[in-house]
């Protein structure tokens, strides 16, 4: 199946089961914020607990924090996202549809990897066992040409943002004839700096009103108590303060389900160190994010580092985790060497001293900073995308039938385990129900006694649910049950007293956590 249709039919399973809903749908939505249904909140919650405990409960020197989404407005003029919190947007003059200039000339060079992954494709089908795919790609002059041509817009690109040249963005666009995808014309406008930040007002009268910004980052809510927390908490360099928070950006292009969106949630830490220290902490921070990745089980070769091409002015390294998602490996974390640009910056515009005294070098310094952020939706929307499945089994008198499976993690599965009692009579209800309230202290649980056990099955596949326990007959003499495995289908008989140990083993973060 294409990978869009793929991308189409899992926002449609979103939908149906509870997961995700446009905002305000009943009046036709609204652009780019959505709503998360029952199961979705399940495993958003499930996500940020794994993302928070990793933090804050498996490093000692790091504490979380929950600070106000409204600031001083001084801040954002403090952070530099007042005057360069900006995206360059062109408009094509006949869809009059909007679109980000950078995006679409990373669009432009990604049709150019497609062509050589098309290339190389073809010729492993070719040759086989004996492909050398290096060789393939240094020696084939179609490849070769490809990459040519991506690398001269790469190199034009990076020199445009570098520069700020707006001009020659749209030149880009221009010279390699870009398209607007509706209109399919190249009618464009010139690219203009557009301000993400969404403001409003606080205090009730016309004068005295303050313009306040909805923040657009978690991270300067950090900044701004770093003295607090370092104080009171007597934390000591290399220290971390972590947070779980709504960011807004009035993002000009929504598209691609949560994955770009103007309300959404981010997570992330910033880790305080010596001046000089903050790449080798760079480094750590990048290993241990990946590996934190990785430790959900969705396959190594799903993730990737992806290094900037363009620091931010208060950047000294920066690189983006990204997943492989149904429209191509995207950014899902970023991790950041900001240097001691921020918290130098809050010192300058607030006139108050922000430093640090390290009783081991005996000197104060303003410290250094390496961030890792990642968003809560986009993480969400990795895990979707990795886990949704479409199976043909072998159904009711051994015919095929189609089921729609999520192998989510189980640790972060909304419902982690449904209990069904085979008919709805003959006392099996009332010995499914004494197990669900046995289990339901420790796990999501769920009853379900409604339509044939293989439906019952069916919709706990849909939402990603790793075990159904069955009480049948047989549990009622000599109580045990059957449990059914999720990905592998696999029943097997149990004693009811193991259940929740079975259970836990396989749904723990603790054991997830012992390969961190
Ligand atoms: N404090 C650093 C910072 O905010 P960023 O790369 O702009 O860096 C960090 O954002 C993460 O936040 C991204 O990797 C992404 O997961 C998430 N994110 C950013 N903009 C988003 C949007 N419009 N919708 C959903 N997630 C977003």
């Amino acid at each position: 199946m294409a990978q869009e249709d793929v991308f189409k039919k899992l926002v449609a399973h979103c939908k149906e089961y509870g997961f995700v809903f446009q905002s305000s749908e009943i009046y036709d939505g609204l652009a780019a914020v959505y709503d998360y249904g029952q199961y979705g909140v399940e495993l958003k919650n499930n996500i940020k607990k794994y993302w928070w405990d990793s933090m804050v409960l498996l490093n000692d020197n790091v504490v979380g924090l929950d600070s106000a989404i409204f600031m001083h407005p001084t801040v954002w003029k403090a952070s530099g996202h007042v005057d360069a919190f900006n995206d360059p947007l062109i408009d094509n003059k006949d869809s009059k549809k909007r679109y980000r200039a950078d995006v679409l000339i990373e669009d432009l060079m990604a049709k150019f990897d497609a062509k050589m992954d098309k290339e190389v494709e073809k010729a492993a089908k070719r040759f086989g066992d004996s492909f050398d795919e290096a060789m393939f790609r240094e020696t084939n002059p179609r490849v070769q040409e490809n990459l040519k041509k991506k690398e001269e817009i790469h190199s034009r690109f990076v020199k445009a943002l570098h520069d700020n040249d707006l001009a020659e963005l749209k030149k880009i666009i221009e010279d390699y004839d870009v398209v607007c995808p509706i209109s399919g014309t190249k009618n464009w406008t010139d690219v203009r700096q557009f301000n993400l930040m969404f403001s409003t007002e606080m205090g009730s009268t016309a004068d005295g009103a303050l313009k306040v910004f909805l923040r657009p980052e978690t991270a300067q809510g950090i900044f701004v108590n770093f003295l607090n927390v370092q104080k009171t908490g007597r934390m000591k360099i290399p220290f971390g303060i972590a947070q779980i928070g709504k960011a807004f950006r009035n993002e000009i292009v929504a598209r691609q389900f949560i994955f770009r969106m103007r309300e959404f949630e981010q997570m992330e830490m910033q880790f305080f160190v010596a001046p000089g220290e903050e790449l080798k902490w760079f480094e750590k921070w990048k290993e241990v994010r990946m590996k934190w990745h990785q430790s959900l089980g969705m396959g190594e070769h799903k993730y990737r580092f992806h290094d900037h091409d363009k620091l931010a002015h208060y950047a000294n390294a920066a690189t983006d985790i990204e997943f492989e998602m149904p429209f191509g490996f995207k950014e899902v974390e970023g991790i950041h060497s900001r240097t001691d640009f921020d918290l130098t910056q809050h010192q300058e515009y607030s006139g108050r001293k922000i430093t640090y005294y390290d009783p081991e070098k005996g000197e104060s310094y303003v410290p250094y900073v390496v961030e890792t952020s990642i968003g809560v939706d986009r993480m969400f929307l990795s895990m979707l995308a990795g886990a949704y499945c479409e199976e043909e089994v072998e159904g009711k008198d051994g015919k095929k039938e189609s089921r729609v499976v999520l192998k989510l993690p189980p640790v972060i599965a909304p419902v982690k385990l449904a209990v069904l009692p085979l008919v709805k009579k003959d006392g099996l209800p009332e010995m499914a129900k004494e197990i669900v309230n046995d289990l339901k202290f420790h796990f999501n649980c769920q009853y379900d006694e409604k339509d044939s056990i293989g439906k019952r099955y069916r919709r706990q596949d849909a939402i990603g649910t790793p075990f159904c326990i069955t009480i049948d007959h047989q549990s009622l003499e000599d109580k045990t049950v059957t449990i059914r495995h999720r990905d592998t289908m696999k029943q097997e008989r149990v004693s009811i007293s193991e259940l929740k140990g079975i259970i836990s083993e396989k749904v723990s973060m603790t054991e997830l956590f012992k390969n961190l």
